[in-house]
């Protein structure tokens, strides 16, 4: 069975859960659920970043130990996902023996390349942000004089200590060639140019070891030291797949790991040049999506205007916040929250249109046969246009989300739905029923709830729940959706005659624009 592995970043634990984290885990459940829909053997991973020195200070502030705060937000997310209908097969915590042994894996893979060795690190270094910055990109960033990160333009500290490092510059060749030969690995094409220009610009030794906290993974033989957190964060996505047990796990190379386009380059240059050096392929894709603001705003603690997933979900339904999230924005840009936007995209698409085409059509179903579909006469040219855009949808559904295109997935399914609408409009069945047309009339009601049927399968993966009753009511059965498979139940024709549906139920509701 062909394998299909997708990821999120790792979160830190030094934060609650926000719309931005939601964001991703949303996108990675619709990639896992539509693969698993294609029938592919799937492994999504989500899961927690709880080493570093952010963590532990975060854990001082509070007056507990880094592993109790880890053990509290890990507790979050544990609870939120399900929630949101977060279908993961496994959750990674950095804390984790398993990780630790697949960290220390790494590292002498890397040492036994001869990839890593000890020296002496003098720079500039963010704590938030946990990233190193030399006296050359401050100035050049214009951060030198205010000792700023030009991130995120809080202070940078000086460190100077002894530490081991990746031997990072003898990879810039093969990682150039890598990426000019492989034009997927890294999107959106915009995101691959900028990393391309960056690798271009020369690449340094990384440091990879840190003495002056202790909250992380010990260096093997020598545990002054301790593993940088992104050497051991990036390798989760081994860990969590069954490195090093296996050497190359059942499910890598990952099939794409989806991150924020603040970590481009920890994936695309750092966590690539690793593998290569560690002898191990490289993800088939990295994808950068964009930023969420809300109302025109940059979320922040500071400002308090952080979105929480648990307060939109008092408001909202999570299939709602998951349809419009991968809906509103191109993945890969950045976009702006607001409740209006999202009301005013919920009864436009969902409302009057999806939740239309299912209350009318099984309302007529229901008034004119019981509920029950009738014999299919022969197919007139309208039918067959219909039955030929659903399969076209399925195929270019296909293609669009194995480029991660969940807006235009979504909008190639509306474009069926509003064909269907259409396709009410022009047969107008109410007429049919007058004039006694029952053989047209049953034709054309099979038409509008096969086309349901197949609508609702293409749109479960983005919205499981309302799916699931969508479904219920065209198959009158109890609907496990994560067990459709597309090879099943995709197929034109498989509702029959004297297939009894149910009386419409309102699963969109019109919300209040106010
Ligand atoms: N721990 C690292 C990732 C390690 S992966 C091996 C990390 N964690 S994080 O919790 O700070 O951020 C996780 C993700 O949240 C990042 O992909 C980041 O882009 C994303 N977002 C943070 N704020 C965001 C928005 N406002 N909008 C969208 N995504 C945002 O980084």
């Amino acid at each position: 069975m062909q394998t299909y592995y997708v990821t999120t970043p790792i979160y830190y634990v030094n934060d609650e859960p926000h719309l931005g984290h939601m964001y991703t885990t949303i996108a990675a459940d619709i990639l896992a659920r539509y693969e698993r829909l294609s029938g592919k053997d799937v492994f999504f991973l989500t899961g927690a970043d709880e080493h570093g020195q952010k963590v532990q200070q975060a854990a001082e502030v509070r007056g507990i130990e880094p592993i109790e705060l880890a053990d509290q937000v890990v507790e979050r997310y544990a609870t939120l996902w399900p929630e949101l209908s977060i279908s993961n097969d496994d959750f990674i915590r950095t804390s984790s023996e398993r990780h630790h042994k697949a960290v220390h894996a790494m590292w002498k893979r890397l040492q036994d390349a001869g990839a890593i060795y000890k020296g002496f690190y003098e720079d500039w270094y963010c704590v938030p942000c946990e990233t190193y910055w030399t006296e050359t990109q401050l100035k050049d960033a214009d951060c030198w004089e205010s000792h700023h990160c030009p991130d995120c333009q809080r202070d940078v500290e000086k460190i100077q200590e002894e530490s081991y490092f990746f031997r990072l510059s003898d990879y810039q060749e093969r990682l150039i060639d890598y990426i000019k030969e492989h034009p997927d690995f890294i999107a959106p094409e915009s995101r691959r140019n900028e990393v391309l220009s960056f690798v271009e610009g020369g690449l340094r030794d990384l440091s990879v070891s840190r003495t002056t906290f202790s909250w992380g993974i010990p260096v093997p033989d020598d545990d002054k030291h301790v593993i940088y957190v992104w050497i051991d964060a990036l390798t989760n996505y081994l860990t969590a797949a069954g490195f090093p047990d296996q050497e190359i796990p059942k499910h890598w190379p990952a099939d794409v790991h989806l991150i924020g386009k603040d970590i481009l380059r920890f994936h695309a240059v750092y966590w690539s040049c690793m593998l290569m050096a560690a002898g191990l392929p490289l993800p088939k894709r990295v994808f950068a999506h964009g930023w969420w603001t809300v109302d025109g705003e940059k979320m922040s603690k500071s400002k308090g205007n952080a979105l929480r997933p648990l307060d939109l979900l008092k408001g909202y339904d999570a299939d709602v916040l998951r349809y419009f999230l991968v809906r509103e924005v191109p993945f890969g840009q950045d976009g702006d929250f607001s409740h209006q936007a999202l009301k005013m995209r919920y009864n436009s698409e969902l409302a009057n249109d999806v939740g239309n085409l299912l209350n009318r059509s099984l309302a007529m179903l229901k008034k004119y046969n019981g509920s029950v579909l009738g014999a299919c006469a022969e197919e007139q040219d309208m039918d067959r246009a219909l039955i030929a855009d659903v399969e076209a949808m399925q195929r270019d559904v296909n293609d669009l989300l194995h480029r991660q295109a969940f807006h235009l997935a979504l909008e190639r399914i509306n474009q069926v739905v509003k064909h269907g609408n259409r396709y009410v409009e022009d047969n107008a069945p109410w007429g049919l029923a007058k004039s006694g047309d029952l053989t047209r009339l049953n034709t054309v009601l099979y038409h509008l709830v096969e086309t349901l049927r197949l609508i609702a399968i293409q749109l479960s993966p983005f919205m499981p729940e309302k799916m699931t009753l969508m479904l219920q009511q065209i198959m009158n059965e109890d609907i496990d959706v994560s067990k459709l498979r597309l090879l099943d139940e995709a197929g034109w024709g498989k509702l029959k005659e004297g297939h009894q549906c149910q009386a419409p139920s309102p699963i969109f509701p019109r919300m209040d624009l106010d």
